[in-house]
């Protein structure tokens, strides 16, 4: 699964369509250089010059959990910084493949991590321009024949020298349905995955389970894909540190008992449906100031300060449904909880 690699980084002058295999440079043969076993080595400064570590302190900082997630970013910033080392003193680097799957339920953090991905793996050249695009099935699959292969190849030009992330990618594969056009996008994504990936780095996020049973299928996907990284549910403890960030980002902040409630509300939210981790602390938090704001407006001014617009009180979360619904016992299994 691994191929040699020469890391000279420069633009690749690549042709039109994506999944041909980029051309050999004839210029690129260098005479073999010999480089005594006792150069010294300077790791360090390779990782001082490659700035990862402003990356890996932002990712500390703004990710809460989420520890084995951050060991193997880690890890893997490591492995990359070991080979440009070694191809500093002649020594072969292999060409390690990268190609991910994020599972985990909604709201747990995979975008977010993705993006902090690519900004990794760029610094650390291992792609060129670090940028990230997302898509899912529409953006590949086509409706009618010969709509599909264009429509991939474009996205996939797209994301050439950066992560192609493919939300809910289980939904490529319909097996139901024997006219799908899905595992032609499959196969033409294969193919990049395969010959181009040292220039782009393919993510496939989504539910567990149904991730699962979409490499059984597609045994040829899960081949390809060396790291698994599974994205645990946040704990209630999390979630409220989640919250804190959230707030502080937006120089806003829980009163102590406006925090106490919060906890409590999260308590209620978590077994209710369409929980979705701290993609629903967000909005929480966001109608949070919404009563705020009118708590606020209704106070008609007297005596307000600052400090006021920046805190958070008991009653702004208080007011959510979730509450209400918890005291009348009240199941419902509507779309969206306030
Ligand atoms: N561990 C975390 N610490 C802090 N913030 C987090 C964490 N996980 C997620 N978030 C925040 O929650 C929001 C949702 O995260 P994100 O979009 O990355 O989740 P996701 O797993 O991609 O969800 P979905 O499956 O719904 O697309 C973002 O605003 C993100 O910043
Ligand atoms: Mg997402």
């Amino acid at each position: 699964m691994e191929a040699e690699r020469r890391y000279s980084f420069g633009g690749r002058s690549g042709g039109d369509d994506p999944t041909e295999a980029p051309e050999q440079d004839a210029t690129e043969e260098q005479p073999e250089r010999v480089v005594p076993d006792d150069t010294p080595v300077d790791i360090e400064g390779a990782f001082r010059d490659s700035n990862v570590q402003e990356v890996l302190d932002k990712l500390d900082r703004e990710l809460v959990g989420l520890a084995p997630i951050k060991t193997r970013i880690k890890e893997t910033a490591a492995l990359l910084l070991v080979d440009r080392v070694r191809t500093g003193v002649g020594l072969p680097a292999a060409v390690p493949s990268l190609h991910m799957s994020f599972t985990g339920n909604p709201g747990t953090g995979k975008t977010t991590v993705a993006l902090r991905m690519a900004e990794i793996l760029h610094r650390l050249e291992y792609i060129r321009k670090g940028h990230l695009v997302t898509v899912t099935r529409d953006q590949l699959v086509g409706q009618y024949i010969g709509h599909t292969a264009p429509k991939t190849k474009e996205v996939l030009k797209k994301a050439m020298g950066g992560v192609l992330f493919i939300d809910e990618a289980y939904y490529l594969h319909r097996p139901e349905n024997e006219r799908d056009y899905g595992s032609e996008a499959i196969e033409t994504i294969l193919q990049v995955m395969e010959n181009q990936r040292d220039d782009i780095v393919v993510i496939l996020a989504g539910y567990k389970d149904r991730m699962e049973r979409f490499f059984e299928n597609n045994p040829g996907m899960h081949s390809r894909i060396a790291h698994h990284l599974d994205f645990p549910d946040h704990t209630a403890g999390e979630l409220l540190q989640i919250a804190g960030l959230m707030l502080e980002e937006q120089q806003y902040r829980f009163s102590p008992e406006a925090e106490a409630a919060f906890r409590e509300y999260l308590d209620l939210r978590i077994e209710r449906p369409n929980f979705s981790n701290a993609r629903s602390v967000r909005n929480a938090l966001d109608r949070a100031r919404l009563r705020q704001a009118n708590r606020l407006f209704d106070a008609g001014g007297r005596g307000l300060t600052r400090k006021d617009l920046m805190t958070i009180e008991p009653e702004d979360i208080r007011a959510s449904r979730v509450f209400q619904d918890a005291a009348s016992g009240t199941e419902e299994t509507g779309t969206d909880i306030r």
